[in-house]
């Protein structure tokens, strides 16, 4: 059916975002469907060999060193809300010895004039942090001068391709994403060469194993396998659609995805040592250490990151601390003293 017989055509002004964040600070965002990690129980060991106060979680991401090993999740940026938030947030992932993504930057690739709406290195001066556009755009002509140009507008230390075909089509958005496997692989041996790792990554509806394997041969530097479970990304299009055929399209989707555990399983079937984040509805400390035992390296989170930031710097840090205090006791539980003994643990099973 042509554009113009399914509803308004995507808009992408920068007040999208405004009302991106509006949605997703409701939970009428969130998946029905869970992440999976309710199917995996730890096994508790009464005599763990570890001190509580000893447990190591401290890791690496994109050369950086984390001190835990949690990432603020890709979000937003361009219009002054989003920049006040990202700088809240990039204030506490400092403070925490966290990693952080910035949202697509593309309105600021496009109008540079709102290039400094996504800095957050001010405050931020030594976290690992991931500048972000949507592989969609190499399609359309977009490269390594783009890529560049997104690092250097924030002082990145690796870059997000982030790719999100259902979003898209149903948003009314870019949908060819033909020949783009040809595009990553010259994008991320350049940024190699430049010493800039490219992470490509899902929205919230998860990689396959089919996808991983295309991406790994592409030569990416790490993969976030943003599943179901969480935000979803279909609904929240629908939530903010312009019209009632968009909104029905985007709900129809709502609960489209791969949910996080699986996502995470289907990964590592594919590579057992790339470096791999895994976003998608996880909710605490314990969603965490369970991510970690199934496979990831480091968990993010983007929608409670969001809503505790918007209610400020002391419930981003108490949400932060009470988050790693689980993760720890997780570990306590299960006698895992640092996150190589996490992810090897023996000590899950299937609930
Ligand atoms: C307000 C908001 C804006 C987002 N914008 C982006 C974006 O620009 N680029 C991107 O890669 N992911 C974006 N995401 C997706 C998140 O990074 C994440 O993959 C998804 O929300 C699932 O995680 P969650 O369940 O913890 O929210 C956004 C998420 C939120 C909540």
């Amino acid at each position: 059916m042509p554009e113009s017989n399914e509803g308004a055509p995507l808009v992408r002004d920068p007040q999208s975002k405004t009302h991106h964040i509006d949605a997703c600070l409701t939970p009428a965002v969130e998946y029905a469907k869970t992440t999976g990690f309710e199917h995996f129980d730890f096994v508790n060991q009464a005599l763990p060999d570890v001190r509580l106060d000893d447990i190591d979680l401290s890791t690496r991401l994109a050369g950086k060193p984390l001190r835990a090993p949690l990432m603020i999740a890709p979000m937003t940026g361009g219009v002054d809300r989003a920049h006040v938030l990202n700088l809240r947030l990039a204030a506490a992932a400092e403070r925490h010895g966290l990693a952080m993504g910035v949202g697509s930057q593309r309105v600021a690739l496009e109008d540079a004039t709102r290039a400094a709406l996504f800095q957050v290195r001010s405050v931020a001066p030594s976290i690992a942090l991931f500048a972000n556009f949507g592989v969609g755009q190499l399609a359309k002509g977009w490269g390594v001068d783009h890529a560049r140009r997104a690092v250097a507008m924030i002082g990145a230390d690796a870059l997000f391709l982030h790719m999100n075909p259902v979003q898209e089509a149903a948003q009314g958005g870019d949908v060819d994403f033909r020949g783009l496997a040809d595009h990553i692989r010259s994008l991320c041996a350049a940024l190699a060469r430049d010493g800039i790792p490219v992470f490509a990554r899902e929205v919230g509806f998860g990689l396959s194993a089919d996808a991983t394997r295309v991406l790994v041969d592409c030569g990416v530097a790490g993969l976030d396998c943003a599943g179901a479970g969480g935000t979803s990304w279909a609904k929240v299009e629908g939530i903010c659609a312009r019209t009632e055929r968009r909104r029905k399209m985007g709900m129809a989707f709502g609960e489209w995805g791969i949910p996080t555990a699986e996502a995470i399983r289907a990964v590592r079937s594919v590579s057992t040592s790339i470096p791999l984040i895994a976003t998608g509805g996880l909710r605490s400390g314990l969603d965490l250490a369970k991510a970690l035992a199934l496979g990831a390296d480091v968990g993010a989170m983007a929608r409670p990151m969001l809503v505790a930031a918007d209610a400020g710097d002391d419930a981003l840090d108490a949400f932060v601390s009470d988050t790693l205090t689980e993760l720890r006791i997780a570990m306590f539980g299960i006698g895992a003293g640092d996150l190589r003994a996490l992810r090897g643990t023996p000590h899950i099973r299937a609930a």
